[in-house]
C-alpha cells in the first residue's frame, strides 16, 4: 500500500505534510477549504482549480524514484502480489510495474468521463486541453469532461474489489508513505491475517500502527528514501537496484529527448 509520500522524493508534494503539503499550498486557487479541490459540488461550481492542479501533475514532468524502482524490483522477483496505490501521478506505471499488478485506488488520468452524459474518453483527449489551460468539454453534449480521479464521496474503481482476494493471501504487507487517513483505503491495512507482518515505512507513526498495533508490526520512521535504501541493502539488492535504475533512466532520457 502506498501514498503520496513515495512520490515526494520525485518532487511531487504530498497532501497533509505541514507547510510543504498540497493542502497548505492551495491559496492561489481561492478554494473555500483545501479538500474542495477533490469535491464534485465545488468542481461543478468551479472546475479551474482542479484542472490547474492536473496540469501541474502532468505525467512526464516527473520521474519515478528509488522507492518506485524498489517496488518494481519486488515485481521482477515475483514477490509483488499487488500494488495498491492512492497516487494519481502514474509513476508506478512509468517505473514499469504492469497494470495487471496495480490497483490505482484513487483513479488516474489515463481515462476520463463526461460529467453529464457519462461518455468515456481517453486521457490524452483531456491533456491536450488541460495543457493549454482550457476546460475539456464533451464533443457530444458539451458537458465538462473529468479525468477519472476519485473525488471525495465517489466510488472507487472496480479493481479495488481485488482486495477481497489479495489481502487474505498476502505473506507480508508493506505500507509506504501514507497518512492512512482516507477511507476505505486506510482500512486495507487491517485486512491481512493477524499472523502477517505489517511493515510501515513513513515519516511518522500513523493509523492502526499508532492506535491498534499488532504484535508482528514493524515500523521504520524517518525519511523514506533512507529507510528503503537501508532495506534494500539488508536484502542484498543494492547493486541490482542501481542497475535497474540506470537502465530505466536511459529509457526515460530517450523518451524526453
Ligand atoms: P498524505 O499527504 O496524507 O500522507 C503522506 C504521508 O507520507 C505523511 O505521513 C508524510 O509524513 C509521509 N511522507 C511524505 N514524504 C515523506 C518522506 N520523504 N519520507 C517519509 N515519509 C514521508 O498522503 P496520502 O496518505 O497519500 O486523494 O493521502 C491520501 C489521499 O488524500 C490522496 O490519495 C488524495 C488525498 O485527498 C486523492 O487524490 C483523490
Ligand atoms: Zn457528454
Amino acid at each position: 500500500m502506498v501514498g503520496a509520500g513515495v512520490s515526494t522524493p520525485s518532487g511531487i508534494p504530498d497532501f497533509r505534510s505541514p507547510r510543504s503539503g498540497l493542502y497548505s499550498n492551495l491559496q492561489r486557487y481561492d478554494l473555500p477549504y483545501p479538500e474542495a479541490i477533490f469535491e464534485l459540488t465545488f468542481f461543478h461550481h468551479n472546475p479551474k482549480p482542479f484542472f490547474a492542479l492536473a496540469k501541474e501533475l502532468h505525467p512526464g514532468s516527473y520521474r519515478p524514484n528509488v522507492i518506485h524502482y524498489f517496488l518494481r524490483l519486488l515485481h521482477d522477483k515475483g514477490l509483488l502480489l499487488r500494488l495498491y496505490t492512492q497516487n494519481i501521478d502514474g509513476l508506478e506505471r512509468v517505473a514499469g510495474i504492469p497494470a495487471s499488478k496495480l490497483v490505482e485506488a484513487h483513479g488516474s488520468f489515463a481515462s476520463a468521463t463526461c460529467t453529464v452524459c457519462r461518455r468515456p474518453f481517453p486521457g490524452k483527449d483531456v491533456w491536450a486541453e488541460v495543457m493549454v489551460d482550457r476546460i475539456p468539454r464533451c464533443p457530444v453534449c458539451t458537458g465538462i469532461v473529468k479525468p477519472d480521479i476519485v473525488f471525495f464521496g465517489e466510488t472507487l474503481p472496480q479493481r479495488f474489489l481485488l482486495h477481497v482476494v489479495d489481502f487474505p493471501m498476502a505473506d507480508v504487507l508493506l505500507i509506504l508513505g501514507t497518512s492512512l487517513e482516507v477511507e476505505p483505503f486506510a482500512s486495507l491495512s487491517e485486512a491481512v491475517r493477524s499472523s502477517v507482518p505489517r511493515l510501515l515505512i513513513n515519516r511518522d507513526l500513523v493509523g492502526p500502527f499508532a492506535w491498534r498495533p499488532r504484535s508482528r508490526d514493524v515500523v521504520q520512521l524517518g525519511d523514506m528514501v533512507h529507510s528503503v535504501e537501508r532495506l534494500v541493502e539488508l536484502l542484498g539488492w543494492t547493486e541490482e537496484l542501481q542497475d535497474l535504475m540506470r537502465q530505466e533512466a536511459e529509457k526515460l532520457n530517450g523518451r524526453d529527448r
